[in-house]
């Protein structure tokens, strides 16, 4: 059984990855998390089966450290958020390009085999047509949406350069139990779900027409176990991880408000700088691929995130 280390393990994503790898058998998971955006509490039901390492990524010496007898890296730690990029672009430039360069020098040095990279979606930027396909020219609209695409990048030219097998995985606005609503920053889904909770109206920036390809994170954890597992023939390049299917703000809204038998009006807020009008997944290729079969459509995963939300809030 190989040995696997998320980094960002004690996120949102990464602790989901995290329980998916224990519950395929993994036995022990390393995590690498410096909890800035993570907490250990997403951790709580498997602390014991996890070696924790509370190591920032631009800690080369740590990482390295965490890295050792490893075989499998996913590298799930960063400063998401387009709008934080442009607020404050210093942390999410040093996280997201000088971190994930860290991930991978400390890989190789490891003799780690392979590592699979959470990239955005936002690399696309507006696109001409939609689903959007790996093969399309790339547009990043914001320091976020540039910043992964180094990342993506980085993760090839290891390949090319120093034989370190990876794989890009493009996610496409992941959704999902544990996605943390605390900040104007967070996931637009979190700050939906628990405003209609609290029965209060959400913020909406644009006219709501503004649409995603939200993909449930259970989806994207199968499609993470099954990337550790393709032949050697599938690295070296980048991948939609999306669910394939498309949503406007104003169609979330109204979803969870029939959900919760309510109705409350949102409020408009003017259009993100950086924000990308359209968004969907053209999954040939990681379907074809990496094996990918996303389950979830978008209302069941917006019930059962609903129902965490409910009970762990
Ligand atoms: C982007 C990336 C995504 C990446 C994520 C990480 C694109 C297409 N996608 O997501 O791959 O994982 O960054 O942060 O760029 N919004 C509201 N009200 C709110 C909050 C947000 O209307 O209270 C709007 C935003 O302005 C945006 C949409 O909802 O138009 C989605 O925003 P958000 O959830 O922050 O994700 P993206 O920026 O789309």
């Amino acid at each position: 059984m190989s040995r696997f280390l998320v980094t960002g393990g004690a996120g949102f994503i990464g602790s989901a990855l995290t329980r998916g790898l224990l519950a395929q058998g993994a036995g022990r998971v390393v995590v690498v998390d410096n909890l800035t955006s993570g907490h250990e509490r997403n951790l709580d039901e498997i602390r014991g089966n996890v070696d924790f390492h509370n190591t920032d990524i631009r800690d080369y010496d740590a990482t390295r450290a965490a890295m050792t007898g490893v075989d499998i890296v996913f590298h799930e730690a960063a400063i998401p958020s387009v709008p934080r990029s442009i607020n404050d672009p210093i942390p999410s430039h040093d996280v997201n390009i000088n971190g994930t360069f860290n991930v991978l020098r400390a890989a190789k040095d490891a003799g780690v085999s392979r590592v699979i990279y959470a990239a955005s979606s936002s690399a696309y930027g507006d696109s001409l047509t939609l689903p959007k396909v790996e093969t399309m020219p790339t547009n990043p609209k914001s320091p976020y949406a540039a910043q992964k695409l180094m990342g993506e990048y980085y993760m090839s030219v290891w390949t090319s350069c120093f034989a370190l097998e990876t794989l890009s995985i493009r996610y496409f606005n992941v959704f999902g139990p544990r996605q943390d609503p605390g900040s104007e920053y967070s996931g637009v889904l979190s700050l939906f779900m628990t405003a209609v909770l609290d029965r209060r109206p959400p913020t909406i920036f644009g006219d709501g027409g503004t649409s995603r390809d939200f993909t449930y994170v259970e989806d994207v954890v199968a499609l993470n176990l099954k990337a550790a597992q393709v032949p050697s023939s599938a690295c070296g390049r980048t991948y939609n991880g999306g669910n394939g299917g498309r949503v406007t703000l104003n169609e979330a809204w109204a979803l969870l408000q029939k959900i919760e038998g309510v109705s409350i009006p949102s409020n408009f807020g003017p259009e993100r700088a950086g924000d990308v009008r359209d968004s969907q997944a053209d999954t040939t290729d990681a379907c074809k691929y990496l094996g990918h079969d996303p389950h979830f459509t978008f209302e069941q995963g917006m019930r059962a995130t609903l129902d965490w939300y409910r009970e762990n809030r």
